[in-house]
């Protein structure tokens, strides 16, 4: 290279260095006005509750102390109201800031901030989540295809409930930072993983023997049909998650509500069944168990409390599989009722 051309590189180089120095400069600034705006806005928040639950309380002594006429009983009831709204309104703005972590986010990451700041990266980290538990889903079926029909060794069932245990782990801490980023994951679903952590653990420490050997088939014939049901929820929860993005970019234009509504409902009324099914695997597995439990050459303590461990599984999943269903009913027949209303007006 001549020495003008190695200059003229040089000094474009230098240029691009430059413009660089600016947007970092620039990037810097914007994030400490961002910090500052965060914790503007929860100050704010926790401040501005303070005053909603003592205005709630003053609200209340006033309705008891005097008998309104109808004017001010309307008045407190719109106050009412208002203030209800900005409660839901707080919650949707700190799904946006900076949070202190829950006990076990504390115990496991430290006190990071997961609380992710754009709708995009929520969305990502959610189908993120759910191509995790897709490709575990097919390792785990291959494992336990294998060690049912081709390998019985202690080793290959070692690996597979490791396995196991590590994949729950992970769900529960996935499944926390996405509820503190607004999911609306139900309580039981995390509280069921990490029973299933339990679980897989108990299964590893269980000594090779005869009573071990009578529930293995079952065992893994078990996660077998429970992977397939996985894939099925696969399917349903990330066209869900599809969909839902598409009414919330497209505006409702493209895909309805009532399209979404649709859909669902399709989806669900598919799904049901298999779940319903594999609730009551969980039931037949614990009975087994507890009919092993009662033999006399049975010494492993493993298995009374996998008995209890696959109660526990059957009662909350099958309860709030019912509970999810039932409120999605009471939904869909309110939608009903306003839309009727709303044409009778
Ligand atoms: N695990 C993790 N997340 C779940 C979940 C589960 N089992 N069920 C629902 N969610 C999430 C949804 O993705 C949604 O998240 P978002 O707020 O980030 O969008 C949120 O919880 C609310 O979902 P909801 O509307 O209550 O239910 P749904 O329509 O998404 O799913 C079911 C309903 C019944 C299909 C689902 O809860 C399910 O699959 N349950 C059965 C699980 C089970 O019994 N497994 C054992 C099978 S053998």
């Amino acid at each position: 290279m001549s020495l003008p051309a190695f200059q003229t590189e040089w000094e474009e180089t230098d240029n691009e260095y430059q413009q660089l120095q600016e947007t970092d400069k620039v990037y810097k600034q914007k994030l400490e006005e961002l910090t500052n705006l965060q914790a503007a806005c929860s100050a704010t928040i926790t401040k501005q509750r303070k005053s909603m639950k003592d205005l709630r309380s003053s609200l209340n002594s006033c309705a008891q102390q005097t008998c309104r006429d109808e004017k001010d009983a309307k008045l407190m009831e719109d106050i009412q109201t208002q203030i209800d709204h900005k409660e839901n309104v707080f919650v949707d703005m700190e799904a946006y800031l900076p949070k202190s972590n829950g006990l076990y986010l504390k115990l496991v990451l430290g006190n990071v901030n997961v609380t992710l700041l754009s709708d995009q990266a929520k969305f990502a980290y959610k189908e993120e989540y759910e191509k995790f538990k897709l490709y575990m889903t097919m390792i785990l079926m291959f494992l336990a295809i294998t060690c049912l029909f081709f390998i019985n060794f202690r080793v290959t069932d070692e690996i597979f409930n490791f396995l196991l245990v590590w994949y729950y782990c992970t769900l529960t801490i996935r499944e926390s930072i996405l509820r503190s980023n607004g999911s609306r994951i139900k309580g039981w679903w995390v509280i069921q993983h990490y029973v299933s952590t339990v679980l897989s653990g108990v299964m590893l420490t269980w000594p090779e023997g005869q009573t071990y050997q009578r529930f293995r088939s079952q065992f893994l014939a078990f996660h077998i049909y429970q992977n397939f049901v996985q894939f099925l929820q696969y399917y349903y929860q990330s066209g869900c998650l599809y969909r839902l993005r598409a009414l919330g970019e497209r505006n409702q234009m493209d895909l309805t509500v009532e399209g979404f509504q649709s859909w669902m409902w399709r989806g669900l009324s598919f799904l049901l069944p298999f779940l319903f099914f594999g609730h009551l695997c969980h039931l037949y597995i614990s009975a087994t168990l507890f009919r092993m439990a009662r033999d006399e050459d049975c010494k492993e303590w493993q298995v009374y409390m996998l008995a209890l461990g696959f109660f526990v599984l059957f009662l909350g999943n099958f309860l709030t599989t019912l509970r999810v269903v039932h409120q999605k009913l009471t939904q869909k027949l309110e939608e009903v009722a306003r839309k009727l209303a709303q044409k009778l007006d």
